[in-house]
């Protein structure tokens, strides 16, 4: 079964009981303040089913996230290779949360233990991380990761309709470099 365990967090395979909260959160305007648009319940649901079927066949995509302490859902994170038709490619780490669950560090404890599982156990080179470059939330995730931004790389995203979303950042971590320390709790 594929699953990583963090302090706080457990990242795991998609539950059936996961659809409601999964749904609730991406018809939430804020939580998808950086996309194009909300998600009906069809797609929250064909979305859910797609990550589970990546963790069965490849051990490895998005994991759901659960809070050990409550057994609550609050998202997912994890890695998936970065889609055809960008002008990079390479595998990034990515991060959803319910609104309930932000301000408690949990993105950023799940996404290290994502990436010490891409350099541990699944041997990559390089992660990478991609945002509108308006989205200082996830850029700061990014930033805690250690991981950096060169303006170079900064593309218009082929995926984004025209507008302000479009402008995007890529984020890059190699494999063993500095990585920051675990903040102490609160
Ligand atoms: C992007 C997203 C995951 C970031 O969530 P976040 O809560 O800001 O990030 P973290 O979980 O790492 O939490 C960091 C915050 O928790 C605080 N915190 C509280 N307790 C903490 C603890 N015990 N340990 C660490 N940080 C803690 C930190 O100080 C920080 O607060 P700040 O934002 O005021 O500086 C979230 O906004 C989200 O899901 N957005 C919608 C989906 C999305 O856009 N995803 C990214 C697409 S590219």
């Amino acid at each position: 079964m594929s699953e990583l365990r963090t302090d706080r967090l457990v990242l795991r395979e998609w539950r059936a009981s996961d659809l409601a909260p999964w749904a609730a959160m991406n018809a939430d305007p804020v939580v998808r303040e950086y996309f194009p648009e909300v998600l009906t319940r069809e797609q929250s649901e064909a979305s859910a089913a797609l990550f589970q079927a990546d963790l069965v066949r490849r051990g490895w995509g998005w994991w759901a996230v659960e809070v050990i302490a409550t057994g609550e859902f609050i998202g997912f994170t994890g890695l998936d290779p970065v889609e055809d038709g960008m002008p990079f490619a390479g595998v990034e780490a990515g991060w959803r949360l319910a609104r309930p669950a932000w301000g408690h560090g949990y993105a950023t404890e799940a996404a290290r233990a994502v990436v010490t599982h891409a350099f541990e156990e699944l041997g990559l080179d390089e992660v990478l991380a991609v945002t509108a470059a308006t989205h200082l939330r996830s850029r700061a995730v990014m930033r805690r990761l250690g991981m950096t931004h060169d303006p170079a790389d900064d593309f218009d995203d082929p995926d984004v309709p025209e507008g302000p979303l479009r402008r995007s950042v890529v984020y890059r971590l190699r494999a063993g470099s500095p990585r920051p320390a675990v903040p102490a709790v609160r």
